[in-house]
């Protein structure tokens, strides 16, 4: 029979633990987000459908993304026992400079429609953190005023090659001029991919209001306040645009880029350029071979060819036949700083977080991206605690295997652009010499000219 009695005062005292109320809801929120999928429900409830699901959307079907995160689940980590853990570093130096943290912020088109703070949150919470921040050519926000939201930091300015060359490669100067150190070439989207979530939400720029915008903004005032009464929404290196992303990226892109192209871009700038979109070890030969500083693996998040090799995967590979020469760095599907450490252990240098930034810009402006970067922070240097390293660099393959889930059934044969000769369409005699074209020649293009954008 258990023997009861009235408790005491003194015995309750200890287990009276009040917490003094936190009367600034967004700190609230914030430090109630203990993971980024925490930040991205905070994100989800506070932004417009249209404006959510263009930022999380991935292309057709969203199989890549899907799949390169599902990669990461499937890491299992080997730790070492026994180590003095008691001190971790997580900087080292990317493109001959330190990094306070083995990832980056990635270029994000549109930013500030995802939250009007935008580019310049991000520059400064890159800034606080000892992080790069790129800025994307369909950026919200200036070359100079991002450099100026960061001056003492790393910016890094990602370039799409438009078909008007002469202006795309005026920002490129601007970028120079603004004391940018690195360009990050990205060579994924010849042209868009299939966004279907904007498609179906009938999502275009700016954001237009129809009766079905202006339901779903009654429970996000906050958003369409802040839409409403700032700076209106507009390109910051593009002439003003009214109409689908999709569209836009078809009309100003230049599918035409090639190789060569990529020479000729490097030899105009004078800091660290980095190729990013690489998904094949032939490629980030190629561009070993073109005297590249770094390329990142990487499938654009999902967002241009569904069902795109996982880049998690192609890593140690390509890490370990040209990491030598060139620094590997890799994106797409990263949601926790796990992530970031098994990457670095299979060889990357460098990591970028592109959702995982916008999840917390959506869920609280700058001191969400704070968060972003405080929980990835906080999980790097546990986990490599956990693994039993001091440092980045003790980081090696054999502190991860990865679960065969999503292995190839038999390794590809080699670059698919290389494995065979393009099938020609028969020629007959009579058409060979009618065009270069026709008979699959390839055209060399005339030294770069501006052609004007349609
Ligand atoms: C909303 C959004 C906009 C993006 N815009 C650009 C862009 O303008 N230029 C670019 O090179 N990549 C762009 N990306 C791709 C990112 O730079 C990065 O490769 C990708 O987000 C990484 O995957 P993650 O979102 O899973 O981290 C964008 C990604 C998102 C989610």
């Amino acid at each position: 029979m258990v023997q009861r009695r009235i408790p005491k005062i003194t015995d309750l005292a200890p287990l009276m633990k009040f917490k003094s109320p936190e009367f600034n809801a967004k700190k609230r929120r914030l430090d109630a987000a203990l993971t980024i999928n925490d930040l991205r429900a905070i994100a989800k409830k506070r932004t417009p459908k249209a404006a959510f699901d263009y930022t999380e959307g991935a292309a057709e079907a969203e199989i890549s993304i899907k799949r390169a995160r599902q990669a990461f689940e499937d890491i299992e980590f080997h730790p070492a026992i026994l180590r003095d853990v008691s001190t971790v570093s997580t900087g080292w130096d990317v493109l001959g400079a330190p990094v306070a943290q083995p990832f980056g912020i990635a270029p994000t088109g549109f930013t500030r429609m995802m939250q009007t703070e935008g580019e310049i949150a991000g520059a400064h919470a890159a800034a606080r953190a000892g992080i790069p921040f790129a800025l994307s050519t369909m950026g919200t926000t200036s070359i100079e005023d991002v450099k100026a939201a960061n001056p003492n930091g790393r910016n890094w300015f990602q370039l799409y090659m438009w078909k008007d060359r002469d202006r795309s490669m005026a920002l490129v100067d601007r970028a120079a001029k603004a004391g940018y150190d690195t360009l990050l070439v990205t060579v994924d989207v010849p042209v868009a991919g299939a966004r279907l979530r904007d498609q179906r939400n009938g999502f275009s720029i700016p954001p237009a209001l129809t009766l079905g915008t202006v339901v779903n903004a009654l429970p996000r005032p906050e958003w369409w306040i802040n839409f409403l009464t700032t700076e209106p929404l507009s390109f910051a290196s593009l002439d003003r645009w009214s109409g689908t992303v999709a569209d836009l990226l078809d009309t100003m892109f230049d599918p035409t880029v090639d190789f060569e192209d990529l020479a000729w871009i490097k030899a105009q700038w004078p800091g660290k350029v980095v190729v990013k979109g690489v998904q094949n070890l032939e490629d980030a030969k190629r561009l070993v071979d073109l005297g590249v500083d770094g390329i990142t693996l990487s499938n654009h998040g999902g967002r241009q060819l569904d069902r795109a090799p996982i880049p998690f995967h192609l890593l140690p590979q390509v890490a370990r036949e040209i990491g030598a020469h060139t620094e590997v760095h890799l994106d797409t599907g990263i949601m926790s700083g796990a992530d970031i450490v098994a990457s670095v252990a299979l060889g990357a240098r460098f990591t970028m977080i592109g959702r995982a930034y916008l999840y917390g810009l959506m869920a609280g402006g700058e001191a969400g991206v704070d968060r972003t970067i405080a929980i990835l922070s906080e999980q790097v240097a546990r986990t490599m605690r956990l693994l039993g390293v001091n440092a980045l660099e003790e980081l090696n393959p054999a502190h991860v295997t990865q679960l065969a889930r999503l292995q190839p059934v038999a390794a590809p044969l080699v670059a698919a652009a290389d494995a065979a000769p393009a099938r020609k369409t028969p020629v007959r005699k009579e058409t060979v010499s009618v065009s270069a074209a026709v008979t699959g020649t390839p055209v060399r293009r005339a030294p770069k000219k501006a052609t004007p954008a349609q």
